[in-house]
């Protein structure tokens, strides 16, 4: 503590003028750990500005350089692996093994969108009049993507870093400029990351980050109108933010109820392990996490023992000792988990383990014979805790899936394959595994929610064309 971390605009570390700084909190201490720059408005005017000059002479810059800096960038950030991970560790309590995996992904993520982007942007398009009705061969349409400007890009705080270069990564090579606003747990590891691209050489003011409060910054940033893209990874915010944006392209991941259907020809241990990975990986804290398991009656029982044996011998402690169960994020988020585990226990839900909790920590709980009654049946309780529901037949599985408002991914666990794809036809998310639990990577896989899970489609290449506009130069011959 002491220490407040500077904000990154114009290519410099600056101390805001507000005097204001933001605690992040520990999540497992509980104690301020950091604190960042509390960013103004005025602040905010500024940087948007800087970025847009920076844009224009980045659109021009080749193709090929603005690849090569990112390959810069995404080797000085897996160089710096294990400080960027300390942060992650401190900030967001997440485990010390799956901190450094985290960094390395991004690492592999920004090296693999540079890649995709010199093949995808080095491509355009021509065009001939003559096969559209009543014209001749005598006008060429030249297409090719172009820049939408800057983007604002907003990740969320389970993966600070990730989702901070999953769409930085695709934002400069298409040519944008880039104003990120890290979430307040997890600022760190994002001032550290964008350190690395500092580190790259990457022109002044085309990447900046500003941090502060969401009440003070959050509203004007998504309303500013500088900004031409905004990507954004998070809870229902997003949905406030969609209703408020301007006319801007919109990228929007909110969450998820991901339902694991379990079919009784199953195999059995393949289905529990996923169940355990699924939902409870980083302490059910993704939003890919599995958060529903609508099982067959008649395979039930043995399902759900095989996952308390394994729960069992989850740890359960500090992400230091990297602990598979760590402290949520925050109180307010440890509270909202004990609220859904009261609702479920007071309506009679079966408690497969005692329902423990030490601070922000909460010992990993599996609830059986939950009914569409109780709120952990719809809610996501972005936790250590799973609700079990029973199903008689695969359509009432696929009712509850589709009565949710959420829709980004789902899995089904059959040998039989016909059915597995008729479930995934059937199933409104944006994604259905068969025989694993839901996950976005591979980062060049397309990943995408449907209803209140999100805006359009994400993975690498997805996320490069969509921020990007299509420009056309039409040569008239006569
Ligand atoms: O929390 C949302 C993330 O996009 C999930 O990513 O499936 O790699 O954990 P993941």
């Amino acid at each position: 503590e002491g220490e407040v971390y500077r904000y990154y605009a114009d290519g410099e570390w600056r101390v805001s003028a507000s005097g204001k700084s933001v605690a992040i909190v520990n999540p497992t201490t509980r104690l301020t750990q950091y604190r960042v720059q509390a960013c103004t408005q005025e602040e905010v005017n500024k940087v948007m500005e800087t970025a847009k000059v920076a844009q224009k002479a980045w659109a021009r810059t080749p193709l090929w350089k603005r690849a090569e800096l990112l390959h810069k960038a995404a080797a000085i950030l897996k160089e710096h692996k294990t400080p960027i991970a300390e942060c992650l560790v401190k900030e967001i309590a997440k485990p010390a093994k799956d901190a450094i995996s985290e960094v390395v992904r991004s690492g592999d993520l920004v090296s693999y969108t540079a890649e995709e982007g010199v093949r995808i942007l080095g491509e355009g398009k021509l065009l001939v009049s003559d096969s559209f009705p009543g014209n001749e061969r005598n006008k060429y349409c030249l297409s090719s993507k172009v820049p939408l400007g800057v983007v604002l890009a907003i990740p969320p705080f389970n993966y600070p870093v990730n989702l901070a270069v999953s769409k930085i990564g695709p934002a400069l090579i298409a040519g944008n400029a880039l104003v990120l606003k890290p979430p307040t747990q997890g600022a760190v590891a994002a001032l550290h990351m964008v350190h690395c691209f500092h580190l790259a050489g990457f022109p002044k003011g085309l990447i900046n980050c500003v941090t502060g409060k969401g009440s003070e910054i959050g509203d004007f940033l998504t309303m500013h109108p500088g900004v031409n893209c905004i990507s954004f990874t998070g809870g229902d915010t997003g949905i406030a933010i969609s209703k408020k944006a301007g006319m801007v392209p919109l990228q929007m991941e909110l969450g998820g109820k991901d339902a694991c259907v379990v079919l009784e020809d199953a195999d059995l241990d393949l289905v529990a392990a996923n169940i355990v990975k699924g939902g409870f990986s980083y302490s059910g804290q993704r939003c890919t996490a599995v958060k529903v398991v609508l099982i067959m009656e008649s395979v039930a029982d043995i399902v759900v023992e095989k996952v308390k044996a394994k729960l069992a011998k989850l740890t359960v402690g500090p992400p230091e000792a990297d602990s598979d169960i760590t402290p949520v994020v925050t109180e307010s988020s440890a509270n909202f988990i004990e609220g859904l585990v009261m609702d479920a226990k007071e309506k009679g839900a079966t408690f497969c383990q005692e329902y423990r909790r030490e601070g922000n920590l909460i010992w990993p709980l599996l609830l059986d014979h939950v009914r569409p009654d109780m709120r952990i049946a719809w809610e996501e309780p972005f936790g250590p805790v799973l609700p079990v529901i029973r199903i008689n037949s695969v359509e009432e599985g696929i009712h509850h899936c589709n009565a949710s408002n959420f829709g980004l991914q789902g899995c089904v666990f059959t040998k039989d394959i016909n059915k597995a794809i008729m479930i995934s036809d059937a199933m409104e998310t944006g994604t259905v595994q068969i025989n694993s639990a839901p996950a976005r990577g591979p980062d060049h896989f397309p990943f995408q929610g449907l209803k209140d899970s999100g805006i359009g489609s994400q993975g690498i290449t997805n996320s490069i064309n969509m921020m990007t506009k299509v420009k056309s130069t039409v040569i008239n011959l006569p």
